[in-house]
């Protein structure tokens, strides 16, 4: 059975490519800002708006009404957490700007909110992988898996998310071609 967990862990699998190649991007002889602003845009748009989102505002209320407390315990942890990368790529963000102004100490910036970022989302997903969505699994009825990736679905097929996910899902493969 499709299960709504396994729809996030697919989410996650993008996520996953693209903070390695990010952390590559890091260590690369060239530095391409184009390719640190177009990271931060997939960061922002994919990971947050479009992943994120299904999980605050669709996967986390449904645990909470299974029973799962969201002022404490892991659902409040991985919220914290999203709240924190949030954090990292808006400093990232504002860095990328300075760097463009002409400001090019502002690289050391980019990179260490960058590789804060990747160390953050690598150990979140981890957690949500093997912990959370775990506890999830367990807790939820068939049905709910069901409700879940129909109300996932709901946001999967507007054409801005897919048109979104065709581009990020490009993006991240011609950077892997870039950074071996
Ligand atoms: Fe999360
Ligand atoms: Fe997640």
């Amino acid at each position: 059975m499709d299960t709504a967990t396994k729809n996030l862990e697919n989410d996650h699998e993008l996520i996953l490519r693209l903070i390695e190649v990010i952390v590559k991007m890091t260590r690369a002889d060239n530095f391409n800002i184009a390719h640190f602003e177009k990271a931060a845009y997939i960061i922002r748009n994919f990971a947050d708006g479009f992943h994120h989102s299904k999980e605050e505002n669709i996967f986390f209320p449904m645990l909470a009404k299974r029973g799962f407390p969201t002022r404490q315990g892991p659902v409040a942890v991985m919220i914290h957490e999203h709240t924190e990368g949030r954090d990292l790529v808006k400093k990232m963000s504002e860095a990328i700007d300075q760097f463009k102004e002409g400001d090019s100490s502002a690289k050391e910036v980019i990179f260490y909110n960058a590789l804060e970022y990747c160390k953050l989302l690598g150990s979140h997903i981890s957690k949500e992988n093997n912990i959370l969505f775990r506890m999830a699994d367990n807790a939820l009825s068939d049905s709910d898996q069901l409700q879940l990736l129909s109300d996932f679905g709901d946001i999967e097929k507007s054409k801005r998310n897919e048109d979104l996910k065709r581009e990020c899902i490009a993006s991240i493969g011609e950077f892997e071609l870039v950074y071996e």
